[in-house]
């Protein structure tokens, strides 16, 4: 008998067998073992959530389905409720769940416990430094944005919808989103991780623009 982690370890290959690069199996699994690097410089915290919350996050994205936030928690839980986990877990997963994405620059989380702020950190983690910047141009190819365009200036007051419309090139991306995540991590751990991975970023823009004008 395949034990609650390994059936749905399956499923959630299964559900995203068809994902855009950045949002597949291995993201999933790499928010996972972030999450358990974090999770040891943090004390005593509930392991099977974090477990859950990370193999779950993105079952759903919103963005591949027609913006509807409601799915991914529902996905979820349907699939939580055939395992024999606490209601208590499970609803603390959702929760976890509902609350993680970074939209255009608000902050709604008025849930603060130590295992969403975790699970919150190593996804984020995961949009920056080297696998950052891979599955942002792998986005941005998927969703056939240019990679740069001079004339197009970064837009940092845009609204939630602004942000999920936009179609802007993916270097816009970087000052819209990427080099802002350094500042929203919520652990220590993460905080110095997300240093290295920043730095990282900042050289490759800098070399970035030196090719771009033929400079090097
Ligand atoms: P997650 O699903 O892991 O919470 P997001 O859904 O916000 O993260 O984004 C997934 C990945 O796609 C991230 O690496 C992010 O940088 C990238 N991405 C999202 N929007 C854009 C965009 N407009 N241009 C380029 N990359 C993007
Ligand atoms: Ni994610």
């Amino acid at each position: 008998m395949a034990t609650n982690l390994e059936r749905t370890i399956a499923f959630v290959k299964t559900t995203l067998a068809n994902a855009e690069g950045g949002h597949d199996w291995h993201h999933i699994n790499r928010v996972w073992k972030t999450a358990k690097t974090i999770a040891e410089s943090e004390g005593d915290v509930n392991h099977l959530v974090i477990d859950y919350a990370c193999l779950l996050h993105d079952i759903a994205d919103s963005k591949f389905h027609n913006g509807d936030e409601s799915i991914g928690p529902k996905v979820a839980f349907e699939h939580m409720s055939q395992l024999a986990i606490s209601t208590k877990d499970i609803e603390h997963v959702i929760d976890i769940i509902k609350h993680m994405s970074f939209k255009g620059g608000k902050r709604v989380s008025p849930i603060d416990t130590i295992e969403f702020q975790i699970v919150q950190d190593a996804d984020r983690l995961d949009a920056i430094g080297a696998i950052g910047i891979a599955r942002a141009f792998n986005y941005g190819g998927h969703k056939m944005f240019a990679l740069y365009d001079p004339e197009i200036q970064p837009d940092l007051n845009m609204t939630a919808e602004q942000y999920k419309a936009s179609s802007a090139p993916t270097i816009n991306h970087f000052y819209e989103k990427l080099l802002l995540l350094k500042d929203r991590m919520n652990t220590s751990t993460a905080k110095s991780m997300a240093e290295q991975r920043h730095r990282f970023m900042e050289t490759y823009l800098d070399q970035f623009y030196a090719e771009w004008e033929g400079k090097k």
